[in-house]
């Protein structure tokens, strides 16, 4: 059942009211007296855990058995790994591409990320297949029909994830299609893809665990090819899927860090802020997003017992840059802003201040190449920095 039809958004600043967040050092765990690498780890286990129970539900635990076959791509430098998962003798093989700077000297970090229009979105060659079974939530104008990928998909993310500026940098770069994983339609979500591999194993996950999952199994594969530093691994993604790349790395520390980019609600914006999109509005227009227990936080954001920007803090001190754009007020950049600020104490609290990062791009909800120009940087110093 959809929830009930929410109120239309608040684009109001001076109807909004003041932002009471849970003070980051103190609430719901005692980060403030984390004295070793155990402490801070035993606070992410916890945090990550009322998350869980109350918005996203778990990501549920690998499968039985996972295989990577790998396979060279016509016209274009990148391999096509085929990511091939087997769980209580049910099947499901998912498609990635995984580009590599051509100069590297040993092992490389990689940049890896779910994306909407997967492989053949980011690049103009013919040869990597067309997912057809991939149900994603696109656009006709590129090249989505009724919810599935046509041959119009091909570039038409060029912009979105430029490989070219990427592997100048000195990083991979590896992407997949999240709805190869798990359709995006709340008619389809729980019959195919991982609902169907996982069964009951999939506990109380919602598609954005699901997609979680999914990064995170993509970070497992590339750990397998021998280019790649499996411990330089960033995940990287665009609103919806900048949200499940921000709640896999919180949930996995292994992750080397996160690029979160217009993620907004359920993302990198505080739920107590009353402006743009809304749990409420999320629950309602995407109800296959979250667990079924995250009807009780839209309904009434401040009885949760965390917020985002906790969210954000279970990956200190990782690098993490999270990403806004002035207009896509839906995904609230100035909320975003404020939940980066509240984070801020738990990489101040080692010194790792210079690994949070947060900028506001000119322009709507899209990932670009200016921002790309920013993370890249960033990236660079941070992971070099160890
Ligand atoms: C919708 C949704 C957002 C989401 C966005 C996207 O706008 O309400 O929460 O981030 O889609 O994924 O593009």
């Amino acid at each position: 059942m959809p929830a009930a039809e929410p109120p239309p958004p608040n684009y109001d600043e001076t109807v909004v009211g003041r932002l009471a967040l849970p003070d980051v050092l103190e609430r719901p765990v005692g980060w403030a007296r984390v004295r070793t690498a155990e402490d801070r780890e035993d606070c992410r286990r916890q945090v990550v855990a009322l998350f869980a129970r109350r918005l996203y539900g778990d990501i549920p635990p690998p499968p039985e058995e996972m295989a990577v076959a790998r396979e060279p791509v016509r016209g274009e430098p990148c391999a096509r790994l085929t990511i091939a998962l087997a769980h209580r003798g049910r099947r499901l093989a998912v498609d990635a591409a995984l580009w590599l700077p051509p100069a590297a000297r040993g092992p490389v970090p990689v940049i890896a990320g779910l994306t909407f229009l997967g492989p053949a979105g980011a690049m103009l060659s013919e040869s990597f297949p067309i997912d057809e079974a991939a149900v994603v939530d696109g656009r006709e104008e590129h090249g989505v029909v009724g919810r599935r990928l046509t041959e119009a998909v091909r570039g038409q993310h060029l912009g979105r994830w430029p490989a070219p500026l990427i592997l100048a940098a000195g990083f991979g770069l590896a992407l997949t299609c999240y709805g190869s994983w798990t359709p995006d339609d709340p008619a389809l979500w729980e019959v195919s893809g991982l609902a169907s591999l996982l069964g009951p194993d999939r506990g109380d996950a919602g598609a954005l665990s699901l997609w979680a999952f999914s990064a995170l199994r993509l970070a497992d594969a590339l750990a397998r090819c021998p280019e790649v530093d499996a411990s330089r691994i960033v995940l990287a993604g665009h609103s919806r899927l900048g949200k499940a790349a921000l709640w896999a790395a919180a949930n996995e520390p292994g992750i080397a860090g996160a690029i979160v980019n217009n993620s907004g609600c359920a993302g990198a914006a505080p739920s107590r802020r009353n402006f743009g999109e809304t749990l409420a509005h999320l629950v309602h227009r995407y109800p296959h997003w979250l667990a079924p227990a995250a009807a009780t936080a839209a309904a009434d954001p401040a009885s949760l017992p965390v917020d985002q920007h906790q969210l954000l803090g279970c990956i200190a001190p990782r690098p993490l840059y999270v990403a806004s754009a002035a207009a896509d007020l839906w995904a609230d950049p100035e909320g975003e802003r404020l939940a980066v600020a509240a984070a801020a104490p738990l990489w101040d609290l080692d010194g790792h201040a210079a690994r949070l990062a947060w900028h506001l791009r000119p322009g709507g909800h899209n990932l670009t190449p200016w921002d790309w120009r920013r993370f890249l940087p960033f990236l660079k110093e941070q992971l070099a920095a160890g």
